[in-house]
């Protein structure tokens, strides 16, 4: 079932989400449903706070290289943590919850991290370049932060000024 996907500057985005405790139905309908809402936004990974639950949940499907988005790349992450982080990267980076704005963050190239899949089960992965952003991107989500918030002073209010002119162009 494809759930609304909150924009900015919804105050749920910035809920600190909290632990997953049971891995049950309710838990595997809910990934279930982020995951027709990503592929119908067209977007890459998703945080369980974009459709307004503030569980420590977070999908991540990146294009392989044929830029086909195969589910069999599905990641579903439960209550992650980063345990390693090093080097930087430049990236452009856009959010579902920030629609029709991208912009360059810079966040450490590779990383360790170590989650629960759906059925509980500990996974750690090691990534680096896109799916490194894709992590430490939905990683901040659950924070209660978005990519914006990482933008310099000036681009910050470059993005500001074209959200409000927006805004005034959809009423
Ligand atoms: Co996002």
């Amino acid at each position: 079932m494809i759930r609304e996907v909150i924009t900015y500057p919804n105050k749920l985005l910035r809920t600190k989400s909290v632990d997953v405790e049971k891995f049950d139905n309710e838990l595997h309908t809910l990934l279930d449903d982020m995951y027709d809402t990503m592929i119908v936004e067209n977007g890459v990974g998703l945080a369980a706070i974009q459709v307004g639950i503030p569980l420590n949940v977070l999908i991540i499907n990146l294009p392989n290289e044929e830029d086909t988005q195969e589910k069999e790349n599905l990641i579903e992450a439960i209550n992650p943590v980063i345990t390693h982080k090093d080097g930087t990267q430049i990236f452009l980076e856009g959010c579902l919850s920030v629609p029709g704005f991208n912009e360059e963050v810079k966040r450490a190239q590779h990383i360790i991290v170590e989650y629960f899949n759906r059925d509980g089960e500990k996974q750690i992965m090691e990534s680096e370049d896109f799916l490194a952003v894709a992590w430490q991107h939905e990683m901040e989500h659950l924070t209660g932060h978005l990519f914006i918030e990482n933008l310099s002073f000036i681009k910050r209010k470059k993005f500001e000024k074209e959200w409000k002119k927006r805004i005034k162009q959809k009423s």
